[in-house]
C-alpha cells in the first residue's frame, strides 16, 4: 500500500493533538481582556467545519472564527459577498459542535447588518440562539456605532473589523493594503476609539501599517487582533486555510503557511487511485466475509 507523510515546516508537537488538558476552562471576552492586560498574545484562527474546529481546539487556539471568509475558501466565490446568514449558520453549528473551549464568534455576512438596527440586532442574535456562538463580528467604524450599541445593548458580545474590510472590496478598490496616509490612519484610529466606546470587546485590524496597528493597539483599553497588521497587535488571527497551505493558487503575503497540505492531499489521491487501479485497496483487512455455512447455504439455495 503507498503511504504519504506530512512535513510541516514547523515540527507539530504531539501535545497539540492530545486530548485537552482537564484543567482547560472556556475562553470568554474576559479571555481577551485579561490577557490585553497581562501582554499575552491572544491566538485565534478560522474553522469552517466540526473536524477543523475539534483540532482548532485541541490545539488551545484561544477563539475561533467562523469567518465570511469561508465563501472564499470553502464555498469558491471570488468575494465574501455571496455568503448568506443561512451559509454562516450552518458553519457555525458544525464548528460550535467540534470545539469546547475556545471563544466562538460568528461573521455577519454582508447585508445581515446595514440595511437596519432591529435587523441586524435579529440577526446577530440568530448566531448565539441558533449557531452555538459566543459573540458576533461585522465589519466598519463610525457608520457602525449604532448598530454595535444595539447589539452590544441586547447582550450579544461584537468584535469590529477594520482597515481591509472585505465586504467593502468594490469600495476599497480591490483586496489592498489601507490607511498608508496620515489622514487615513487618523481617521481609523478615530474609528477604533468609536467602536470600542460603543462596547466592542476587541477589533480586528486588517492589512495596515506595522507603526499604526501598534499606536492603535496601545490606545485601545480593548485587545486588537491583528491580521497582516504586525506584531504590535495584541493577538493574531489567520485563515487556517492559508496556514495549512490548502491552496497552491494564492497564499496573502501576510499569511505563514505551516504546513503544504494541497500537496499532500494531492499525493493522497493520487497514492489512492494507484491502489485501486492496481487493486492494492481495498485489503482484507478492510473486507468482511461471510462464514463458510452461509456461504454454502446461499449456493445451495441459488
Ligand atoms: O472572514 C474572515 O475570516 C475574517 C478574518 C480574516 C479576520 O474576517
Amino acid at each position: 500500500m503507498s503511504t504519504i507523510s506530512i512535513s510541516p515546516t514547523t515540527p507539530v508537537a504531539p501535545a497539540a493533538t492530545a486530548a485537552a488538558p482537564p484543567t482547560r476552562r472556556k475562553q470568554t471576552v474576559r479571555t481577551f481582556h485579561l490577557k490585553k492586560q497581562q501582554g499575552e498574545p491572544i491566538t485565534m484562527l478560522t474553522a469552517y467545519d466540526y473536524a477543523t474546529a475539534l483540532a482548532v481546539d485541541r490545539a488551545g487556539i484561544d477563539s475561533i472564527l467562523v469567518g465570511d471568509s469561508l465563501g472564499m475558501v470553502v464555498l469558491g466565490y471570488d468575494t465574501t459577498l455571496p455568503v448568506t446568514m443561512a451559509d454562516m449558520l450552518h458553519h457555525c453549528r458544525a464548528v460550535a459542535r467540534g470545539a469546547q473551549y475556545a471563544l466562538l464568534i460568528g461573521d455577519m455576512p454582508f447585508m445581515s447588518y446595514q440595511v437596519s438596527v432591529p435587523e441586524a440586532v435579529r440577526n446577530a442574535g440568530r448566531f448565539l440562539q441558533e449557531a452555538g456562538m459566543d459573540a458576533v463580528k461585522l465589519e466598519g467604524g463610525r457608520e457602525r456605532v449604532e448598530v454595535v450599541k444595539a447589539i452590544v445593548d441586547a447582550g450579544i458580545p461584537v468584535m469590529g473589523h477594520l482597515g481591509l474590510t472585505p465586504q467593502s472590496v468594490h469600495q476599497l478598490g480591490g483586496f489592498r493594503t489601507q490607511a498608508r496616509t496620515a489622514t487615513a490612519a487618523q481617521r481609523l484610529l478615530e474609528d477604533a476609539l468609536l467602536l470600542q466606546e460603543a462596547g466592542c470587546f476587541s477589533l480586528v485590524l486588517e492589512a495596515i501599517p506595522e507603526q499604526l496597528a501598534r499606536f492603535v493597539s496601545q490606545r485601545l483599553d480593548i485587545a486588537t487582533i491583528g491580521i497582516g497588521a504586525g506584531v504590535g497587535c495584541d493577538g493574531q488571527v489567520l485563515v487556517t486555510h492559508d496556514l495549512l497551505g490548502l491552496f497552491d493558487r494564492f497564499t496573502p503575503k501576510f499569511a505563514r503557511q505551516y504546513a503544504h497540505l494541497h500537496q499532500v492531499m494531492a499525493e493522497a489521491f493520487a497514492a489512492y487511485k494507484e491502489d485501486v487501479q492496481q487493486r492494492r485497496f481495498p485489503g482484507p483487512e478492510h473486507s468482511t466475509e461471510m462464514s463458510a455455512a452461509e456461504w454454502q447455504t446461499l449456493l445451495a439455495n441459488l
